[in-house]
């Protein structure tokens, strides 16, 4: 038996945030709260989204306060904002911190006696919240199909995961249009970390055959459009197919979960305070090669997908001519390991035991292939120093 779920309503390709007011009217919303950053609201395909909601008859408010990786504070107000404005719909509009904020202020509407530390963890959400559309502006976080929110408690100075259906939007928007003005670099850590999401979903120990389908499809279109997306040429096509493809590895892991690599890559991002994508993709060449003895046909399939010539050979080999694929695409990318970032060494050793005993802790390790120790991790992490 398995379990699928994503948006009732999943509205892809390049303009089909042009049907964001029908969608906003048809569950029943008048007033819209907007939850956004500063970077997004000011390009001109966000302000077209305002205008789209205008012109069908939206009332709407901006929320642009998420200016970092969204944090309790944060998201406390914008709860306020819903509530100055009587908005009745919460609209997320940006990266993985724009969308994981409205989701988080959507269900704190419902929850007036609680905090959102209470709701950390699985299912701890309570019904009822109202509708939520989340439209994404980078192909990478795949954030507009899951139902999980990360927010920082700064008091514990923790990254709390929120999971529980209540948090996947009712209806979501993946229009490349909206990741067009998006800068380089970060666009190039997005890209590597939908390709991990995908990848990792395909290997999971919860991985299902819905999953499957779309991981396979998603490391395809990735490996084909990822160097020309990231490129400072313009290539509308293969922007496009990234949007796409970030949005099916959300859904992907979205229902069979992330593994050893986030689970390792978190601890890196709260230590070092690194983008996450580029935390995935210092660790997700060794992760691979860790684990492929454990699911080698699995890896193959991967090596497959990326583009790799793999008939005729076993699939031990064909799993390493993946993680090769990997490297080359990571390193025409130009992607920086750990001690290039600056990382400071005195404080990765210091940290590196907690940062392991964290990722286990994250539960994300626990669907690997391999099951990884303590001691496995710390070696992975000191390898990719
Ligand atoms: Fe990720």
């Amino acid at each position: 038996m398995a379990e699928f779920h994503a948006p009732q309503d999943v509205y892809t390709g390049r303009g089909c945030r042009k049907a964001v007011g029908d969608s906003v009217t048809k569950l029943g919303g008048s007033r819209a709260l907007v939850v956004t950053d500063p970077h997004v609201i000011a390009s001109a395909a966000a302000q077209d989204v305002l205008e789209l909601l205008e012109n069908a008859g939206i009332a709407t408010i901006q929320y642009d306060g998420v200016i970092a990786e969204p944090t309790v504070e944060m998201v406390e107000a914008g709860l306020k904002v819903f509530h100055s404005f009587n908005s009745d719909i919460v609209i997320g509009l940006g990266g993985g911190s724009p969308m994981d904020a409205a989701k988080a202020i959507a269900v704190r509407a419902v929850s007036a006696n609680s905090s959102l530390p209470k709701l950390e963890g699985a299912n701890k959400v309570q019904t009822g919240r109202p509708p939520l559309i989340c439209l994404s502006t980078t192909a990478g976080t795949g954030a507009e199909v899951t139902p999980f929110s990360i927010i920082t408690d700064e008091e514990r100075d923790v990254k709390m995961l929120i999971s529980s259906l209540e948090l996947l939007p009712d209806v979501s928007f993946s229009d490349p249009a909206l990741a067009d003005t998006a800068p380089l670099r970060p666009s190039i850590y997005a890209g590597v970390d939908a390709l991990t999401h995908a990848i990792e979903a395909y290997v999971s120990r919860k991985a299902q055959p819905i999953t499957d389908d779309l991981a396979l499809s998603a490391i395809r279109r990735i490996s084909a459009s990822i160097v020309r997306a990231c490129s400072e040429d313009y290539d509308e096509e293969a922007r496009d197919d990234m949007t796409f493809a970030s949005m099916q590895a959300g859904m992907a892991f979205a229902n069979s979960s992330v593994a050893l690599v986030h689970g390792m890559a978190r601890p890196i991002g709260a230590v070092f305070h690194l983008p996450h994508g580029l935390c995935n993709s210092i660790l997700l060449q060794s992760v691979m090669a860790f684990s492929l003895g454990s699911a080698p046909q699995r890896y193959a399939s991967i090596a497959d997908a990326l583009g790799c010539e793999v008939g005729g050979l076993d699939s031990i080999t064909a799993a390493n001519c993946g993680i090769d694929k990997v490297r080359e695409i990571t390193e025409i990318l130009a992607v920086p390991t750990l001690s290039q970032t600056g990382a400071d060494l005195d404080l990765f050793e210091r940290s590196v035991v907690k940062m392991a005993e964290d990722a286990i802790a994250s539960g994300s390790p626990g669907n690997n292939p391999r099951i990884a120790t303590i001691d496995e991790i710390t070696e992975l992490y000191r390898q990719n120093y």
